[in-house]
């Protein structure tokens, strides 16, 4: 039988990935990220999807060079539809469809949540029902995952999602854009010796706003009475902050698992990179004798392995797209459900 060879695309803020999945198995998953918005703080849209444009064809060659691939193997290209930022999605998903069409392959569309949601299974067989948290610079939801594709979504952030809440913090302690990475290798010289109130929000859901608030009320506080407090106290208040973000998911994971009687968790999007989360989660698993899903880091953060490996699933239900598909800045998971 021939195999079945899936391209993925994702360019949905400011990382380009190209990857190649064959028959299930990733051959290469490629990821250039856009270290310039560094300077500005912050994801600059139309820079970033200027970027995505210069990057992609060079990393779709190198992609196909490295997974020893020629154009004719792909069967299909599965690409993020959304959600995203409008601009850089259009890069990837005219890519795709201009591959589709050139190479007369099927386009097929994935939701970035879905795709990272599903990320779990790139190296695992599915275990279900299994809850995952979902945490990224964009998104914070714990999900029921009760089959294949069968997904419901039982808890969102109201408001910043737990990647923000480390960006913004880190902005507040003059860290560069995204400071979530280099908060988590500050905070290991620290102790968590300042605690923030936790929120009070109903069910499954979580709040990020009011740390972020209370941390700057905090940090003016300090910073009145000794100006090098955040120089003095960098450590600390990395492990501080850190450890606070890391409890407000932990527990409401803690509390949903035993809601649902789960005995599988997992983990994705690219917070999940962080290395408290990861302990801690581990910890609580292994006290609760819960089995642990936790992706590979290069699965975690944006990738297009979890798009192709979505894009494969897809295939095999031929859940094709025709070219009159178009991006979705906002894609609630729920809708492609
Ligand atoms: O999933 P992702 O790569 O992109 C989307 O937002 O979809 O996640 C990026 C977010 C950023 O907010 C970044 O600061 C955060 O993940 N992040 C981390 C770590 N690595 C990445 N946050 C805490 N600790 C980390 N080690
Ligand atoms: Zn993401």
């Amino acid at each position: 039988m021939s195999k079945i060879t899936l391209l993925g695309i994702e360019t949905s803020c400011d990382d380009t990935s190209i990857a190649l999945v064959q028959d299930g198995v990733v051959l290469a998953n490629l990821i250039t990220s856009q270290w310039i918005h560094k300077k500005y703080g912050g994801v600059v849209p139309e820079v970033a999807s200027r970027l995505h444009v210069e990057a992609i064809i060079g990393m779709y060659d190198m992609c196909l060079e490295l997974a020893g691939i020629s154009q004719d193997e792909i069967t299909a290209v599965a690409v993020t539809r959304g959600p995203g930022l409008m601009g850089s999605l259009l890069v990837g998903m005219s890519f795709a469809k201009g591959l589709s069409l050139s190479l007369d392959i099927p386009l097929i569309e994935v939701n970035h949540l879905q795709a990272h949601a599903l990320s779990l299974f790139i190296e695992h067989k599915p275990v279900y029902p299994l809850l995952c948290l979902t945490v990224s610079g964009g998104h914070t939801q714990i999900l029921l995952i009760k089959g294949d594709f069968e997904i419901e979504l039982i808890g969102q952030t109201l408001d910043d999602a737990a990647g923000e809440a480390f960006d913004k913090s880190g902005k507040l302690l003059g860290l560069d854009y995204p400071a979530g990475p280099l908060i988590d290798q500050l905070a290991q010289s620290g102790k968590p010796v300042y605690a923030f109130p936790e929120p009070r929000v109903s069910d499954f859901n979580f709040s990020f706003s009011g740390l972020k608030t209370s941390f700057l009320y905090f940090l003016k506080e300090r910073l009145a009475v000794n100006p090098n407090f955040i120089e003095e106290e960098k450590f600390n208040l990395c492990c501080s902050v850190q450890h606070a973000i890391v409890n407000i998911l932990i527990n409401k994971l803690h509390t949903a698992a035993l809601h649902y009687q789960i005995q599988s968790i997992g983990v994705a999007g690219g917070v999940s990179a962080n290395s408290e989360l990861r302990s801690a989660i581990q910890s609580m698993c292994s006290k609760n004798h819960w089995n642990l899903y936790l992706p590979k880091i290069s699965y975690c953060t944006d990738n297009a392995a979890m798009i192709a490996h979505v894009g494969y699933s897809k295939y095999l239900k031929s859940e094709f797209v025709d070219l009159s598909v178009n991006a979705l800045a906002r894609y609630p998971i729920t809708q492609t459900l």
